[in-house]
């Protein structure tokens, strides 16, 4: 069974694990140890069968602003719904806040318009670009891609969990 849940203390170094991995090929950003441990009531973290696949953060930026960041999926579970159902507990997580607003910067923009999500111009969200980017040493060469979605508008998005793979 797939769950989505906040996550413990206990689940930082799988999540540290997991974002290096990712990071490590090139597909999102590292995050320091000691920065999951902070961050740590933003995490969710998905089981499968109590055993942790994936996690995401929701960080909130402001009153009507959120980011998600450090979305990842363990690749022996990858294309289930796991990805999209962490993405659906942080915008439900953002509409208990009462935010509008929700943002990622991204390599996967696909897998954010799938989530309802769509192209945005960073600029949109100076608060992310002027305290944070700018202290990335990739910032003069930064190759993500913002995207948002508006909760106030809604989008039919049930999530599938596939039981088996393929899928169908
Ligand atoms: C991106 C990522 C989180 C997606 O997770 P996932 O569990 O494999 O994705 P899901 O199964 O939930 O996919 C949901 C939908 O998005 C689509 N999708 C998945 N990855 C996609 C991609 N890279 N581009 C476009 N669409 C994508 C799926 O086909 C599916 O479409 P459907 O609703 O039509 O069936 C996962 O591939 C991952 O961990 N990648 C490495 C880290 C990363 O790139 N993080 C991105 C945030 S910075």
């Amino acid at each position: 069974m797939l769950t989505v849940e906040p996550a413990r203390p206990a689940d930082a170094e799988a999540i540290h694990d997991l974002v290096t991995y990712w990071a490590d090929k090139g597909d999102m950003l590292h995050r320091p140890l000691s920065e999951v441990f902070d961050a740590i009531r933003d995490f969710k973290v998905a089981r499968l069968d109590g055993q942790f696949i994936g996690c995401g953060s929701l960080h909130i930026m402001g009153a009507d602003l959120a980011e998600v960041r450090s979305l990842a999926v363990r690749d022996n579970v990858q294309l289930r719904g796991v990805g999209a159902s962490i993405v659906a507990a942080c915008i439900e997580d953002a509409r208990a806040y009462g935010i509008d607003r929700v943002f990622a910067l991204t390599y996967r923009p696909g897998f954010f318009e799938k989530q309802g999500f769509r192209l945005a111009n960073v600029m949109e969200f100076p608060q992310k670009v002027w305290n944070e980017c700018v202290r990335c040493p990739l910032f003069a060469n930064c190759k993500e891609v913002a995207v948002v979605r508006d909760l106030s508008e809604s989008v039919d998005l049930t999530v599938p969990f596939a039981q088996s793979w393929p899928p169908g």
